[in-house]
This record gives C-alpha cells, sequence and structure tokens, in this order.
C-alpha cells in the first residue's frame, strides 16, 4: 500500500511534467500560452504553479503512460484517464489548462483543469481518488509552504486563478479551498500555519455563502489569539479580476479594511432579522447562541454574548 502511493504520486509528477511539456511543444500549444499571457500571468508564475496543458487529443496521457494493463488501470484509478461503457479509453482532461493540486509535502494528487474555448464545464476537477481527497487540500498551499517565513496572514480564495493572479501581481499569501465550502480540516491546516485569515470570495451570492459557511466551520477554531476577518468584494468581481484592475496596493488596502468576524457574525444574522421587534430578536437570540456556544475561546464567546445582548437590549 506504501509502494502504491509511491507509484501514484510519482506517476501523477509525470502526468505534471507532461502537462507542462506539452504546453510548450504541442502543435495547439500557442492558444493555450496566449490564454495564459492574456490573463496576465508571466512565465515565472506560469512555472512556479507548474501550470501546463492537455491537448484535445484523446490519448495523449494513455499512449505516453499507460504501456501495460495495469499502469492503464492506475490511470483510470487517478482518473486521469477514462473508461466509457464499450471498454474503451480515454483521456479525462482534454483541451484545457492543467492547475496541478499538490498536498503539503509537495506530491502532486490532482488536477484542475480550465477549458479555453470549448465548451462543457469551466472547471473540471479530478475527482475524489485514493490520493485526492478535496475536503483536505488547498490550491496554493504547497507553494505558501515554500515561503521561507511564515506568512503574516492567508487569505482563502475560491478559484485557481485566484491563486496564481494574486501570486502573480505579488501577493503570494493566499489559497483556494477548490471550489467548495472552506471546511474546518482546511481551517485547522491554515490556522497552524498563521493566526490570521481573511476569507475574500467572489462578490456574488456563492460567494456570499462560502463566508458563512466558512465561519459556521471555523467556529470551534477560533481560540485566543486568533484572527479571522472577511473581504467582500463587490458583485462580479473575484480577487483575480480586482487585482488586475485595480493592484496589489489597492487589494491589500481591501484586506486591511476587512470586518472581523465578530462583525461579520452580526451583519450576516441581522440581514434577515429585524430586531425591533420581539420576535425578531427572539430570532437572533436562538440563532445566534448556538453558534457562539461554540467558538473555541472564551474571549471571543464572551465577546460575542455581550454583543448580543446589546441586539437583545434594543428596543428599537
Ligand atoms: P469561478 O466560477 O468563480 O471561476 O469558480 P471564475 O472566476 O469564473 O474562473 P476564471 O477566472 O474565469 O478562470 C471558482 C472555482 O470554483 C471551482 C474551481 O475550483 C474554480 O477555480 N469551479 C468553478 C469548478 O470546480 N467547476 C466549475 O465549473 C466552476
Ligand atoms: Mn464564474
Ligand atoms: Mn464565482
Ligand atoms: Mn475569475
Ligand atoms: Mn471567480
Amino acid at each position: 500500500r506504501q509502494q502504491q502511493l509511491r507509484d501514484d504520486a510519482e506517476l501523477m509528477a509525470q502526468c505534471t511534467k507532461y502537462f507542462q511539456h506539452q504546453l510548450k511543444h504541442h502543435s495547439d500549444s500557442a492558444k493555450a500560452i496566449n490564454y495564459l499571457k492574456q490573463r496576465g500571468l508571466s512565465g515565472e508564475t506560469v512555472k512556479r504553479f507548474q501550470i501546463g496543458y492537455a491537448s484535445s487529443d484523446w490519448d495523449g496521457i494513455l499512449k505516453t503512460f499507460a504501456k501495460n494493463d495495469q499502469q492503464r488501470q492506475q490511470l483510470v484509478d487517478l482518473k486521469l484517464v477514462n473508461r466509457n461503457d464499450n471498454g474503451r479509453h480515454y483521456d479525462f482532461f482534454r483541451d484545457r489548462i492543467m492547475f496541478p493540486i499538490h498536498d503539503r509535502r509537495g506530491r502532486v494528487v490532482g488536477f484542475g483543469g480550465r477549458v479555453i474555448d470549448s465548451d462543457g464545464p469551466k472547471y473540471l476537477n479530478s475527482p475524489e481518488t485514493r490520493l485526492f481527497h478535496k475536503g483536505h487540500e488547498l490550491y496554493g498551499f504547497w507553494q505558501l509552504q515554500q515561503k521561507r517565513q511564515k506568512p503574516a496572514q492567508v487569505v482563502i480564495v475560491e478559484g485557481y486563478m485566484d491563486v496564481v493572479g494574486l501570486a502573480q501581481a505579488g501577493i503570494d499569501y493566499s489559497v483556494a479551498s477548490l471550489g467548495t465550502a472552506t471546511t474546518t480540516e482546511q481551517l485547522q491546516r491554515l490556522f497552524r500555519t498563521t493566526s490570521k485569515v481573511v476569507c475574500c470570495y467572489d462578490g456574488d451570492r456563492a460567494g456570499r455563502d462560502a463566508a458563512w459557511r466558512a465561519l459556521e466551520n471555523a467556529l470551534p477554531l477560533l481560540k485566543d489569539g486568533v484572527d479571522m476577518r472577511f473581504l467582500f468584494l463587490p458583485d462580479g468581481q473575484d480577487p483575480d479580476s480586482l487585482v488586475r484592475e485595480q493592484g496589489a496596493k489597492e487589494f491589500e488596502k481591501k484586506l486591511g479594511e476587512s470586518v472581523s468576524f465578530i462583525d461579520y457574525f452580526f451583519e450576516h444574522l441581522l440581514a434577515d432579522i429585524d430586531p425591533s421587534s420581539e420576535t425578531g430578536r427572539s430570532q437572533l437570540l436562538s440563532q445566534a447562541k448556538p453558534k457562539i456556544e461554540k467558538v473555541a475561546s472564551d474571549f471571543y464567546r464572551e465577546a460575542l454574548m455581550e454583543k448580543l445582548a446589546e441586539w437583545l437590549r434594543r428596543e428599537k
């Protein structure tokens, strides 16, 4: 089993190199390179994140790495190759920009692939495999750990391009939670590396929902000295688009103006509750209290209870 994990990791590393090689040398690579340029990425950034290209060929990976049945099965297990109902095999990722996802030790455990100009979902991600467990991994975490110093803060964003675009602008302390809600496990890992986390999701409905779920998942981790903050972007923006339009300085300024989890907690609840009525106040109490009780730090719990009490005392 240990041996298999090592073999899997080796194969994933080779596929990463293969996609990187295709980005330089495949006959269709110009459109991939142009796309990356058009997104403002330098060769250095592309290299740092080991970004590659999966061509529209149906058998690039298959031909290169499936030398026998066992190897082919391994590719199927790692979801780099699909088998259809007729028993035909073909590459899983086709005509996509490839973002390798590293685990915290630097092994590639999965990929995200972005379409360039064909149809299909914008991003295709490796499904769960024996190597890849979505809720555990954070895109960009390994790159973050490569830095000499622990970061003073980490920004959590939604997407691959947000991490890469921010890094391109010089903000090299962000990670992405891979499209799902940021899990307690992911947050736990982050709080071992830094004491300050800023959630900065897309300025849309999905992004706002993701922020609240991240806070819910973080409650048991909010110990003394831990700082969790929220930055809400204008509708239609994400960290990548914002930093491209307004620059790193402006983005960092906005980070400085992010709201604390305590303020966000009440802002969020009070968006749907009218505390000027008794019914409203009772709703606020019943929604807030069970959540506040989950908070790890006595200090933060007290601070939240204090604010709650203030709202409950307000008559109008
Ligand atoms: P977004 O939908 O915000 O990506 O998804 P985007 O900002 O429009 O993409 P770009 O900037 O044009 O490239 C954010 C993240 O959600 C996941 C991916 O992890 C993506 O990076 N996602 C999104 C998927 O897994 N599948 C999708 O079809 C879309
Ligand atoms: Mn989108
Ligand atoms: Mn979005
Ligand atoms: Mn985007
Ligand atoms: Mn986005």
